[in-house]
């Protein structure tokens, strides 16, 4: 494996993700972490990340200076450049002017490694304020670009490389290639990692975590939290216990596919609490959309509470934490924590432990590991779904009939997208009901009705989106369907804004 050292780039995580698709395992670790303990990992390679700091920063990120004996190839990308540059006895300036954005680098050498069979001008994507004006003695140059006249450099008998720019950038025309060549040719690693492997290391370290202590985990029938239950369920079995709290705003048969998959096919021990009522009791007269939130927010917390508090003996709160979620540097699997910190308010004597073990992952790995897990398509590419739920797709007040209304025409429109092969194309797609009515004619009669609105979106992250160019044949028979299968809707519309200026949800 290759083990990269944190020293707080946005970029960091998309280092081992990189490497990761390559077939070779690899973990972000604190840059804390000693030359001994490194020892004990025996990585075949060492990447130092980026970082916002100067080296010269009264409080940089120093490294245990023993790491540079430990005969381990080493890639220091930017900060990580700059600290090997500084450790050596190179010069570290600030430079002229920021460089931020795309740059050209030109190589140098012909036995630049990193470089092999790679154009001699390419295009790479540069972030930095400090750069290295005199390497180290024993390294030489190996690219440069305008404003960067070291771009590259190497001590090959050490193995040592380094770069100024961000070779996991996609910007980065062929910062894979680097990385590939770094971990291949130059660390000899093969390739032969999967999501098999990251399985059976998960579970013996969730294992020894956990020892024979309890496990709580909040499902709420999305990704990450149930590809959660099914590994630790698979590692501690019935030391996890689930709670599933049913708010009545969940998609049409949700609650009883979750039952039935997570606790029936793959045996988690569930606890499923009905608290439809309690919601719709709370919701009832609230139409304003942040009020709404808010309340089904604080119900959720105080129905969690409540049966949390029914258990006895519980140590550990595990979560569906994804990498991207993961805001602070550094990557302890298991942190003391005060817990309503993260579900948001469970008691206050209650003190759990996290954790975390997705927090290595994007999402797309997610998913990976779910399938490898066995899970089902219909949970593994479950489209991302609000908390609040229905609850901010009926606007204005909440009532049953509404929901019913929403969930029916959600139904529909959710089977014929899969019909039409369009799923996993389309990242987020639904129907709201705007509340508004109007006339319209059904056999020979008058009918005033409701109108339902479509909503259908392509997006990376849900930050920004565009309306999906579905189909006019697929808009027109889900409309049909609709408005035919569905009491009291006699109006489709859709909804082709894009974010911003609107939002994807309506409320
Ligand atoms: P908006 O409407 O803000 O939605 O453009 C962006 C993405 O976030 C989801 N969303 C929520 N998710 N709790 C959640 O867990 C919420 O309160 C919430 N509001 C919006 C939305 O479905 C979309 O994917």
């Amino acid at each position: 494996k290759i083990i990269v050292l944190d020293f707080g780039s946005q970029y960091n995580q998309l280092i081992t993700r990189r490497i990761r698709e390559f077939g070779v395992f690899s973990e972000l670790l604190s840059h804390k972490i000693s030359a001994q303990e490194i020892k004990e990992m025996n990585p075949k390679g060492i990447i130092f990340s980026g970082g916002p700091n100067s080296v010269y920063d009264d409080n940089a990120f120093k490294i245990d200076p023993e790491i540079f004996e430990l005969g381990i190839p080493i890639l220091g990308i930017c900060y990580g450049m700059q600290l090997m540059t500084q450790h050596f006895g190179g010069k570290v300036e600030s430079a002229s002017k920021r460089e931020y954005g795309q740059a050209f680098i030109n190589i140098t050498s012909q036995e630049a490694l990193l470089f092999q069979d790679l154009p001699e001008k390419q295009q790479v994507w540069m972030s930095h304020g400090d750069l290295v004006t005199e390497v180290p003695a024993g390294f030489e140059v190996v690219a440069t670009s305008q404003d960067c006249p070291i771009a590259a450099m190497q001590q090959l008998d050490k193995k040592f490389f380094a770069v100024q720019f961000h070779p996991e950038v996609r910007h980065s025309e062929y910062g894979n290639d680097l990385l590939r060549h770094f971990a291949f040719d130059i660390c000899g690693c093969k390739g032969d990692w999967s999501m098999g492997n990251f399985i059976d290391m998960e579970i013996n370290k969730i294992r020894q975590i956990v020892g024979d202590k309890k496990v709580l985990l909040a499902l709420s029938g999305g990704v990450d939290s149930s590809v959660v239950g099914v590994l630790l369920q698979k590692a501690i079995g019935d030391q996890l216990t689930c709670i599933f709290v049913d708010h009545g705003l969940l998609r049409k048969n949700e609650a009883d596919q979750v039952m039935e998959s997570l606790g029936g096919k793959f045996g988690l021990n569930i606890i499923k609490v009905d608290a439809q009522k309690r919601f719709l009791d709370k919701l009832q007269g609230v139409s304003d959309p942040e009020q709404k939130r808010k309340i089904i927010g604080n119900e959720f917390i105080y129905v969690f509470d409540d049966e949390a508090a029914k258990l006895d003996g519980i140590d550990f709160l595990a979560q569906g934490t994804l990498y991207t979620d993961v805001i602070e540097s550094g990557t302890d699997t298991a942190q003391v924590i005060k817990s309503h910190h993260n579900v948001g308010g469970l008691p206050e004597d209650m003190q759990f432990q996290l954790i975390e073990p997705l927090n290595t992952l994007f999402k797309d790995e997610v998913r990976a590991l779910g399938t490898e897990l066995g899970m089902p398509d219909s949970i593994v590419w479950r489209q991302p779904f609000p908390g609040p739920g229905l609850g901010i797709r009926v606007l204005g007040e909440v009532t049953e009939d509404k929901l019913e209304i929403v969930r029916e025409s959600d139904a529909i429109l959710r089977e014929e997208i899969v019909k039409a092969g369009l799923d996993r194309d389309i990242w987020q797609y639904f129907t709201v009901l705007p509340g508004i009515r109007s006339v319209g004619v059904m056999g020979d009669g008058r009918t005033y009705d409701y109108t339902i609105g479509i909503r259908a979106i392509t997006s990376i992250d849900g930050m920004t989106a565009d309306f999906a160019r579905i189909d006019w044949d697929v808009l027109q028979k889900i409309s049909v369907r609709i408005v035919n299968e569905v009491d009291h809707v006699n109006r489709i519309v859709y909804d082709i804004t894009s974010k911003p200026p609107a939002t994807v949800e309506w409320e």
